[in-house]
């Protein structure tokens, strides 16, 4: 491993919006699907690249609750994909000590995936190495609204008093309880908006946007965002002595 490499002060947790799997269909002339299963495969050399930076939680943004307005036939082909890449991949990860977890509402999702989803969970849930926490059916908003669903039951249940709740309550009821807040937020493809991924987690993060369609999107490219990761002033609304 490289000088630089060993020595520079990497995100400990990044998060990634794995964005236009559709664009780099098209312009091969393939369907919107064809993307998606390109895209899928680019997973595994992004979480494997992880340790070689110092990442111990990645985070990927897989299908938002927005995602349900596309055609019937895009949204079943990816919940076929999720269903498929989760069999698939679920021993891979687990001999990678690779710690896999879903965020999201899973409500909506289908009793075989939400199966195939706690399976997995299961099964890597005593592994050290990378967290990797895929987003599925999440949005941040309806992630918010949820938490603060329980968070009002339990007042009214008697076992929190309103006075208590402050910024430390409320994360402790998100999806993302056992995480910590990603210090990088990548989003692929040129569009540079959130579209409601970890909107509460997110406050303090820095963002990288950049042109690559998710499909295309390399370990050497991760490599070098994680490097000039470390040049960057993090000030948390501070002024440094
Ligand atoms: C991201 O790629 C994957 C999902 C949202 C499921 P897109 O499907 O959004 O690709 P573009 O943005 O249309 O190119
Ligand atoms: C965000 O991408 C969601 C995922 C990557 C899963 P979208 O492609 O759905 O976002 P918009 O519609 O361009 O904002
Ligand atoms: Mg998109």
């Amino acid at each position: 491993m490289a000088d630089d490499i060993r020595s520079h002060k990497g995100p400990r947790h990044v998060a990634i919006i794995m964005d236009g799997n559709g664009r780099w269909a098209t312009q091969r002339g393939r369907p919107r699907l064809f993307g998606h299963h390109a895209g899928a495969r680019r997973v595994r050399e992004i979480v494997e690249a992880c340790p070689d930076y110092g990442v111990e939680y990645l985070t990927i943004f897989a299908f938002s609750t927005e995602n349900w307005k596309r055609t019937q036939v895009e949204v079943a082909g990816l919940m076929s994909l999720f269903r498929r890449y989760i069999t698939k991949e679920a021993r891979a990860l687990r001999d990678e000590n690779v710690q896999v977890r879903f965020i999201g509402d899973r409500v909506r999702l289908d009793a075989k995936l939400v199966s195939l989803m706690d399976e997995l969970e299961l099964m890597t849930a005593h592994c050290t190495g990378i967290n990797l926490t895929i987003a599925l059916n999440y949005g941040g908003r309806d992630e918010v609204a949820r938490a603060t669903k329980r968070l009002a039951q339990d007042v009214a249940d008697g076992r929190l008093n309103p006075r208590d709740v402050n910024e430390e309550t409320l994360p402790k009821y998100l999806d993302t309880c056992v995480l910590p807040d990603p210090d990088l937020v990548i989003r692929t493809s040129g569009e540079a908006r959130i579209s409601n991924f970890l909107l509460w987690q997110s406050a303090y993060s820095e963002y990288e946007f950049v042109d690559t369609l998710w499909p295309d999107f390399t370990a050497g490219e991760f490599g070098r965002l994680m490097l000039s990761y470390g040049a960057r002033d993090r000030r948390f609304g501070a002024v440094k002595a």
